[in-house]
């Protein structure tokens, strides 16, 4: 499509009799309360008007007293052919100029769209039509709501592409944005967030992208009158006018010092009559939910988090309903209507406020999406991806609790004589028959109030530095000893990730002194731990060091290969103690105290051990079925192990993330939920500490009846 030819185009504008600068409705006005001077206005304005007249035919509203930015009349509306959207203004102090507008309209024979109360459009200023491809742009978040979007699509016959703005000196549109003839655009990338850069390029090629720097931005050089070549504008930096030089367009500078004042310039003191008419089909990809929260909305942080994630996410906004909650246990419920430019940003928006807790309300189906597995170990595209907090599915008008619950699962769900089962499955597991549920509506994650304060988790730090530190430490363990001393004593259940530097740093006696208490209910690790237990208890050495003397033992480097050659001869650890041939350390006192354990194999295993798993899949389902049910997991020293477990533990669990590597133990316990705690500090001392505190405890370590 072509522009409009020259003398076909109409403007029109708004003497600036009443134009003073009352109020502030936008950053530039600040500090500018009645300093443009009337007169220099008049002949500004006057000068612009005689520029364009050269150009176009110029039509006249009246100005109106008391209404000082009517002068502004990209405001008006949104005309396109013999229609237009009149606009809503978001500000009062400028809603006055609305029946002005509206009767213009309707005086020259226009056929006038109001839009609903409260849904605030504020005309030209913030739509332009792209003058190649027939689209509208539309720009959001300061003036215009998003979904005053689906409605110019439709009465106008346009597709309409959003485009979020997200620095408030460029509020509307057209103070950062203008398409120009031949596809062309002039545009301040600054205003504008990375998704609707994106939009932008993928629409206009890279050639035809006329960017500016914020210098030429802050002077409104992209508030441009563009009539055929010409372009009319405040002023244009010399690489600016070069630009537009070397793409055929003819700059006209025109001062408008004292508009500026008000926060508009050449373009926001004109509305063009004469748009092409669109070749693009009508299409609006604008999508909209409602979501629902409930509970302790302000203490928790829910709202704030939720209209953030909204925001940040590209999406807009607005509270539909608003219940607070009386008194301080009282919970608080709120409606809150998401709409965002298209499916793709909903559906990331949506995913974020699921894991929020936020439930949301599905607009027609009433139940979550379900799409069968028609691979086996493939999910259908487009899968609902599991965290790690408790989640729920509504399915007909039931909600299932879904069992098994972990992150990065699909829910698989089965119906077994009309029984639905809801359930976290691993990819790989997933059978031909189940169906899993697609997309993000339907679904529920509950989250305690707590754990939605981001930073929840705690970090001490013990070699880190200071005598408080030390302190700090000891503070952390004693809590933890007096944790784990109630889940003894109630039967709950605690498992140990180990690595080998338990063994090194001479954690081993305590660890021990653990499993012998009752306090270890599963202990899960690697090749390695095993290994250099059993060394240890079979020849005194680590890794063929002396453990007691602290060196290395001659022809020490083979004693491990001893060990594992000794297991391996019996079958199993097990075997080997039954035996008589291992008599003391970790594992023994594993067998002994008939606590379960698991070790799963790696790519630098020696031996390995008879008892080490090497297929890791079998190694993974082991780890899973002995996490299951845990209350506290507590990981020593071993990063591979414990983020193998993280990834299979649900919400819940505590976890206490022990590691000398700082940077380790922020990776483990950073993890959103609140009952991790990472401590700084060398294992074979925490262990020590810890041992030494549950005595103070018990004063024994005698275990208690029905662990399990
Ligand atoms: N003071 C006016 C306002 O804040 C300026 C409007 C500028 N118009 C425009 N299309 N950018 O609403």
């Amino acid at each position: 499509m072509t522009d409009v030819a020259t003398d076909a185009t109409k403007i029109l504008m708004c003497p600036p009799h009443h134009y003073d600068v009352d109020y502030v409705i936008n950053p530039w006005m600040e500090g500018n309360i009645h300093r443009s001077s009337q007169d220099l206005a008049q002949e500004q304005w006057g000068k612009l008007h005689s520029v364009l007249k050269d150009y176009a035919v110029v039509e006249l509203v009246t100005p109106q007293k008391g209404w000082p930015d009517m002068v502004f009349t990209a405001n008006a509306g949104l005309l396109l052919a013999d229609q237009v959207v009149l606009s809503r203004f978001f500000h009062p102090e400028r809603q006055g100029e609305e029946p002005f507008f509206q009767k213009w309209f309707e005086d020259n024979g226009y056929t006038v769209h109001t839009l609903p109360e409260s849904l605030p459009f504020e005309g030209a200023g913030d739509a332009l039509f792209d003058r190649a491809g027939g689209w509208l742009w539309a720009g959001y978040g300061f003036r215009s709501e998003l979904d005053s979007h689906p409605y110019l699509s439709k009465w106008l016959d346009v597709e309409v592409i959003s485009l979020r703005l997200v620095d408030s000196r460029f509020y509307h549109l057209d103070t950062c944005f203008c398409p120009l003839t031949d596809g062309y655009l002039l545009y301040y990338p600054g205003a504008f967030d990375d998704y609707s850069n994106r939009l932008i390029e993928m629409r206009v090629p890279e050639d035809k992208r006329i960017a500016i720097d914020e210098v030429d931005a802050i002077v409104f050089a992209c508030n441009t009158v563009n009539i055929g070549r010409t372009v009319v504008m405040n002023k244009a930096s010399e690489t600016l006018q070069k630009k537009l030089t070397e793409k055929g367009f003819e700059v006209v500078e025109t001062p408008l010092t004292e508009f500026l004042k008000a926060g508009g310039a050449a373009k926001c003191l004109t509305l063009k009559m004469t748009e092409p008419r669109a070749a693009s089909p009508q299409t609006s990809t604008i999508q909209s939910r409602v979501v629902h929260l409930e509970g302790h909305l302000l203490d928790s942080g829910l709202v704030n988090q939720t209209l953030d994630t909204i925001v940040s996410g590209g999406g807009s906004f607005q509270v539909i309903k608003f219940e607070l909650g009386k008194q301080r246990n009282d919970k608080s419920v709120a409606d809150v209507k998401v709409s965002a430019p298209d499916v793709t940003v909903m559906d990331d928006i949506m995913g974020q406020l699921i894991d929020l807790g936020a439930v949301s309300i599905p607009r027609e189906s009433t139940s979550t999406t379900l799409e069968p597995v028609v691979q086996a170990g493939v999910a259908p595209d487009d899968f609902y991806v599991t965290t790690i907090y408790p989640t729920e599915v509504l399915i007909g008008d039931h909600w299932f609790r879904v069992q098994g619950q972990r992150m990065d699962g699909a829910i698989a769900v089965t119906r077994d004589n009309g029984n639905i089962t809801a359930r976290c499955k691993l990819l790989r597991d997933l059978e031909v028959g189940e169906e899993v549920v697609v997309g993000s509506q339907g679904i529920h994650t509950i989250r305690k109030a707590t754990s939605l304060k981001k930073k929840s988790s705690e970090e001490f730090s013990f070699m880190g530095a200071g005598v408080s530190s030390e302190r700090r430490v000891e503070l952390v363990v004693e809590q933890i000893a007096w944790d784990l001393r109630q889940i003894r004593d109630r039967g709950g259940k605690v498992v140990v990730t180990a690595g080998p530097v338990v063994i090194h740093t001479g954690g081993s006696e305590h660890l021990r002194k653990l499993i012998q208490g009752g306090y270890v209910h599963a202990l899960l690790g690697g090749n390695a731990i095993a290994v250099h237990d059993i060394e240890q208890s079979m020849m005194g050495t680590s890794l063929g060091m002396d453990m007691k003397r602290g060196v290395s033992v001659h022809g020490g480097h083979r004693h491990h290969l001893k060990a594992i050659n000794t297991v391996r001869r019996y079958g199993s650890i097990a075997k080997t103690v039954e035996a008589g041939e291992l008599t003391s350390g970790v594992m023994y006192e594993c067998v002994k105290n008939n606590v379960p354990f698991s070790l799963a194999g790696s790519i630098r295993d020696d031996g390995p051990l008879p008892d080490t798993k090497m297929d890791l899949i079998a190694a993974q389902a082991d780890y899973a079925r002995l996490i299951e049910g845990a209350d506290m997991i507590l990981m020593l020293s071993t990063m591979l192990h414990s983020i193998g477990v993280g990834n299979m533990t649900p919400a819940g669990v505590k976890m206490v993330c022990v590691d000398i590597n700082p940077a380790v133990v922020t990776k483990l316990s950073d993890r959103g939920s609140v009952e991790s705690t990472g401590v700084v500090t060398d294992v074979g001392l925490f262990l020590s500490l810890l041992v030494q505190q549950l005595g103070k405890l018990t004063g024994q370590y005698t275990k208690v009846e029905s662990i399990r």
